[in-house]
């Protein structure tokens, strides 16, 4: 396909309003001018993300996200800036051909995408030889038909060490993107597969890619059960979620995403009809997962395994989406079953009715914390009322505290107004601490200059010819780089607005956004006056002259030569002409 030009990006960005594309994600209140909703880029408690419809762009003063309706796409759907395109094309209907596969970042790694897409396909057929009957039957006997065989990719690697190997040198890999990829080892003996004798399940990344596998074992008696790829540039264990590409949409629509332990139970719960849920893979809730979940639906439930463990990381994972202001619900299952377990033992009916009757993850860290306890110890009872206090402080919801409140009161036997009590002191701190993350950074009068200027170069063209025509350049280096970059664009478009420079910077260096970010989150005023233009600009051509007459006293400093010595005497005499002294 031709690539798309900056005209066609455009026109596609201001074929829709940013304020419309946003609010399809999240709900949009008017303030004057400008539109507010609560940042989905950071754990944000109050609606910090400013929309403009006049800019077209988005700003969050907290975290310092800013950018166009792409940027938001590519940020909220984790897509390619192809991919946001895409999908802004198909909003305003757009006709555009687009290869999905000229994604940028796929290109660096893309050998490794290659490995994977080879493995797949080989092992996906492996489980259709004669030495795949035994893992066939192995599945049928846990009721993973051939529809879900298919549908999962679930494969197989055979008994023999280096099958794998050998045919990814057949296909020309070189050796070191082989070994780059986790599936080969190098030892003494040369290489080898990794993966021998199990069932494997591809994993995804959050685009759908196949990045890694977890192999099952099914007939041998291996110790462990499962083996995960390692870690490698295209595969972060704690950056996806297993299932997240096929579930988004569909937890969008149900406006719910279920998560749940083990990837056995997405596929469990595919086979009756739930779509919507995505497994942690046995690992501890990330920050990163948590603001992954928080993005995927408004309403998150807790279907971990019915065991001990699964209650203690049921605790961990409510505990971190908490912090980002997620309130989960949570479902417990009785005699220690999984979801898989469960569905398979009382069939989908009762399991649906379970997941329908949740409960809110106050009470059940209530229940969680009181297990353990004789109540009628007054260690225990103290104990108990700290912990629980210390976990209502990390909730975001005055109802949900008060109810706990009372709940607790009864349990302990404490007066409510007591236990409140306790419980502000901590809160008022924790608001204090937000109140000083959030205040601006301090700039000094000539870092204020260069800031102001580029804010209002972004703005218009005419400050953009004042400064090529009177400036040099900017004193610090990264506004200095953003600075020659607007002067490019304008040079080569003949006009500028923020929007379209910021489509520009996606396919830079991103060094660039981040000193922009630094400057959208000051807040700077709207309108200026080309009088204010002339006095930044004197503010730095005074920054300049400065530091080229301490550069020169230097220079007089270190050097004996009389020749010039003169000579940086004459340039400084120049100076103070400048300086008009
Ligand atoms: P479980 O032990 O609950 O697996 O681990 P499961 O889903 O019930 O699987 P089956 O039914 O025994 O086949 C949950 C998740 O933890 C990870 C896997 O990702 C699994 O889906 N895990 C578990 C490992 O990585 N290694 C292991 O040895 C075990
Ligand atoms: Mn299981």
């Amino acid at each position: 396909m031709a690539k798309l030009t900056t005209e066609q990006i455009n026109d596609i960005r201001s074929s829709v309003d940013i304020v419309d594309v946003i609010s399809k994600y999240i709900p949009l209140t008017q303030r004057g001018k400008n539109y507010f909703c609560v940042c989905p880029f950071h754990d944000d408690h109050s609606p910090s993300m400013s929309v403009s419809q006049e800019k077209q762009i988005y700003t969050c003063f907290s975290c310092g996200a800013t950018g166009n309706v792409f940027n938001f796409v590519m940020d909220y759907e984790n897509i390619s800036f192809i991919e946001a395109i895409k999908k802004i094309a198909d909003i305003s209907g757009i006709p555009i051909e687009v290869d999905l596969k000229s994604n940028k970042q796929q290109v660096v790694n893309q050998k490794l995408y290659d490995i994977y897409d080879l493995s797949l396909k080989f092992y996906q057929n492996n489980l259709n030889t004669n030495e795949g009957i035994g893992a066939k039957e192995y599945l049928l006997r846990r009721n993973i038909d051939e529809d879900l065989i298919k549908h999962f990719q679930i494969g197989l690697a055979i008994k023999q060490r280096d099958l794998l190997t050998r045919l990814l040198l057949k296909k020309d890999f070189a050796e070191d993107d082989i070994i780059k990829s986790g599936l080969v080892i190098k030892s003494e003996y040369g290489l080898n597969d990794i993966y021998c004798n199990r069932i494997m399940f591809p994993l995804y990344d959050l685009n759908g890619r196949v990045v890694g596998y977890s192999g099952r074992i099914y007939n041998g008696n291996d110790t462990s059960k499962y083996i995960n790829t390692k870690e490698t540039e295209i595969f972060k264990k704690g950056e996806i979620l297993y299932n997240y590409h096929r579930a988004k949409d569909e937890c969008r629509t149900t406006g719910q995403v279920i998560i749940v332990e083990g990837f056995m139970d997405v596929i469990r719960m595919y086979s009756i009809g739930i779509k919507n849920v995505v497994a942690m893979m046995g690992t501890a809730v990330t920050k990163n997962q948590a603001v992954l979940i928080k993005r995927m639906a408004p309403e998150v439930i807790l279907l971990f395994d019915g065991d001990n463990a699964g209650a203690k990381a049921t605790m961990a994972c409510a505990t971190e989406l908490e912090k980002i202001s997620v309130i989960p619900k949570v479902v417990r299952l009785e005699d220690n079953l999984d979801p898989d377990e469960y569905i398979l033992k009382y069939g989908k009916d009762k399991f649906v009715s379970k997941l329908n009757h949740s409960i809110n993850v106050m009470d059940f860290k209530l229940d969680y914390l009181r297990k353990t306890k004789n109540l009628n110890n007054s260690i225990d009872a103290s104990k108990y009322v700290n912990e629980v206090l210390e976990h209502l402080n990390s909730i975001d919801d005055d109802v949900l505290r008060e109810i706990t409140l009372t709940k607790l009161s009864k349990d302990s036997s404490l007066d409510v107004e007591f236990l409140r009590s306790k419980l502000n002191a901590v809160t008022k701190n924790e608001k204090l601490r937000e109140a000083k993350k959030t205040t601006k950074p301090k700039v000094s009068k000539y870092e204020k200059a260069e800031v102001y200027l580029l804010y209002y170069m972004l703005k218009s063209s005419d400050v953009i010819k004042l400064c090529m025509r009177q400036l040099s350049s900017l004193p610090t280096k990264s506004y200095r780089d953003l600075e020659r970059l607007i002067v490019t664009y304008y040079k080569e478009y003949g006009y500028i607005n923020e929007a379209d420079f910021m489509s520009y910077l996606i396919d830079k260096d991103e060094y660039y956004m981040n000193t922009l970010k630094q400057i959208q989150r000051l807040d700077l005023k709207e309108n200026f006056t080309l009088d204010e233009i002339q006095d930044y600009i004197r503010v730095i051509l005074e920054y300049n002259i400065e530091s080229e007459h301490q550069r020169l006293l230097k220079l007089l400093q270190e050097t004996d030569d009389q020749g010039k010595r003169r000579e940086i005497g004459q340039k400084m005499v120049e100076l103070k002409i400048l300086r008009g002294e």
